[in-house]
């Protein structure tokens, strides 16, 4: 009797503080200037970027999304609400739900159940590159406090930008022989960049590195939609400052001139603190860190985001840590931090290897019940170029996932699940010796609540002494991060490896060149996850894979997800028989 009276109590106080939270939204075209150069891009409510949805844990989330493109299917993916219980509302084209039709309108409801710093984005074709993505912030629920302390906050979201249409982008990918798209023409915070000019003109080493002839000083005037947005800090104050990376191909360095960071969150979950010089983000990855404004007041200071991890053709984007004690008008006094060197992959990895879990954060399972070992490899189809897993090319159906798996949709998708490992005398330090490789849409499929293994494997390109880095994201789940090592992984010696104490728990993680890394998560939410490099190009060429799991306790799927390919004919038949 007393435990119930606890449980219904605690029940209503938990209702009585979470709030719906309803939005009305648009999407649209519209010229833009995001480097100062015109451009299209896509907008939510003739907003770019979308709006910055504040929530509080436990809050219910309600978009209703209207696609007002003329030509193009739409919809929003909640990159890091892991969707327990919705998984139609996932936001995934092909797999939780078709696209939405130019005109109509589809509703996302959800529920966010922890504080952390997350974003949304485009998922269908490459509109996240288009320009098509926003914050997402989730702050703990009232009367809860986060085990952080600090007096005010930023958010940065970081994105990169080519002038060439994604449309065009798009085109010359698939094209035979495929056209490359090329280094981002200019890095972006909050929307703002700026192209072929630089913020830190009075200093010519700052840009020399980027050009022959030195970039002219930036001219703005007042209220261009390119003019960077400065921090304005108070001396002896310590701030919070959300990153979050929703770049197409980029790989970021964020630095702030003379000031330490304290790492604290990684992709809505907390770390064991750390002080750093320099933050590595890859796309798909959030993090928040603390800074001390502990510097001379009486300067202003350089917050530089620079390109790592690939040759730097794109220049950092700048911005201004302003201590409102000095002049506003006043820059910096010495050129902006240096990026690290692009290809020092070894301060790349030991970047990652610093991150723990927070004290007190689930440890994972001791042990796996399924592995996976997928080898990640670029590839040509008939004189196309495209990336792989196990020799296999994603080329996401007509039908969603989804539907087809609730309503045992036969024809939906390949039924014969792709290869679980690759041939072990692969040499995945040299080019593939069978450059030819194979589409595909089968699919994983896991019981409910088992715990999964993926070894991620890295390995050289189509031409030879090149790997590339390539951010993994995992909807519907946070993995922990069981280890990284160099060249080919080995079952029994490098599982001994594996960190089981600590590990962080995360969403989206690293593979560096011609390395692997071990990530572990329990299959405990019923639906269909997508699972793919965070390149927006890569996906594009087929770098994903599609995990089901706990299929028989998955909910009722809304109709109006499934509007196309063989869903749309069964509901058609079930409703009006
Ligand atoms: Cu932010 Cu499927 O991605
Ligand atoms: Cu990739």
């Amino acid at each position: 009797m007393g435990v119930w009276w606890i449980v219904v109590v605690a029940l209503l106080a938990h209702t009585a503080s979470a709030a719906v939270r309803e939005y009305h939204w648009e999407v649209e075209y519209k010229f833009g200037l995001p480097d100062c150069k015109e451009g299209m891009v896509m907008a939510v409510n003739g907003q770019f970027p979308g709006p910055t949805i504040h929530a509080l844990a436990g809050d219910t989330i309600v978009v209703h999304l209207t696609n007002k493109l003329a030509t193009e299917g739409l919809v929003i993916h909640w990159h890091g609400i892991r969707q327990l219980g919705s998984p139609w509302a996932d936001g995934a084209a092909g797999v939780t739900q078709c696209a939405i039709t130019p005109g109509e309108t589809f509703t996302y409801k959800f529920t966010v159940d922890k504080p952390g710093t997350h974003f949304y984005h485009g998922h269908y074709g490459m509109q996240r590159s288009a320009g098509l993505y926003g914050s997402l912030i989730i702050d703990a629920a009232k009367g809860k406090i986060e085990p952080l302390r600090y007096d005010g906050e930023f958010n940065l979201l970081l994105s990169d930008w080519w002038h060439e249409s994604v449309l065009s982008q798009e085109l010359g990918l698939s094209a035979k022989p495929m056209r490359w798209i090329g280094e981002a023409q200019s890095i972006l915070i909050n929307g703002r960049g700026q192209f072929n000019c630089s913020l830190a003109a009075q200093f010519s080493n700052a840009t020399a590195q980027f050009s022959n002839t030195s970039l002219p000083m930036c001219k703005f005037k007042k209220g261009d939609q390119c003019a960077p947005q400065r921090l304005h800090v108070e001396p002896n104050k310590t701030y919070r400052i959300r990153l979050a990376s929703t770049t197409g191909l980029a790989s970021l360095n964020f630095a702030v001139q003379g000031h330490k960071l304290v790492v604290v969150e990684a992709d809505g979950n907390y770390i064991t603190p750390f002080a750093t010089s320099d933050v590595d983000i890859y796309s798909g990855e959030s993090y928040s860190v603390l800074l001390t404004t502990d510097q001379d007041p009486s300067q202003n200071y350089w917050i530089s985001v620079g390109v790592r991890g690939r040759k730097p053709k794109t220049p950092p984007a700048l911005t201004v840590l302003h201590y409102v004690t000095a002049p506003s008008s006043q820059p910096p006094s010495s050129p902006p931090p240096e990026t690290p060197r692009w290809n020092n992959f070894d301060r790349s990895r030991n970047f990652s290897k610093r991150i723990f879990s927070a004290m007190g954060s689930p440890p994972p399972p001791r042990k796996f019940k399924k592995r996976l070992i997928l080898l990640n490899t670029q590839n040509m189809i008939d004189g196309a170029t495209k990336w792989a897993l196990n020799n296999v090319s994603l080329v996401v159906p007509a039908t969603p996932y989804l539907g087809s798996v609730k309503y045992k949709l036969r024809r939906g998708f390949d039924r014969k699940s792709p290869p679980t490992t690759f041939p072990m005398d692969y040499d995945v330090m040299n080019p593939p010796r069978n450059r030819n490789t194979t589409k595909g849409n089968g699919i994983y499929v896991f019981p409910f609540n088992v715990t999964v293994d993926v070894i991620l494997q890295n390995a050289n390109g189509l031409d030879a002494n090149a790997s590339e880095i390539h951010p993994w994201h995992l909807h519907g789940h946070d993995f922990w991060v069981l280890g990284y090592g160099e060249g080919k992984f080995r079952p029994e010696i490098d599982e001994k490896t594996y960190n089981l104490k600590n590990p962080p728990l995360r969403n989206t993680v690293a593979l560096y060149p011609y390395g692997w890394t071990a990530l572990r998560f329990v299959t405990d939410n019923p639906g269909v996850w997508f699972f793919h490099c965070h390149i927006e190009p890569h996906l594009h060429m087929g770098m994903g894979v599609v995990f089901a799991e706990g299929l028989n306790r998955i909910g009722k799927v809304p109709d109006e997800a499934l509007g196309c390919g063989l869903t749309k004919q069964f509901l058609m038949n079930r409703n009006n028989p």
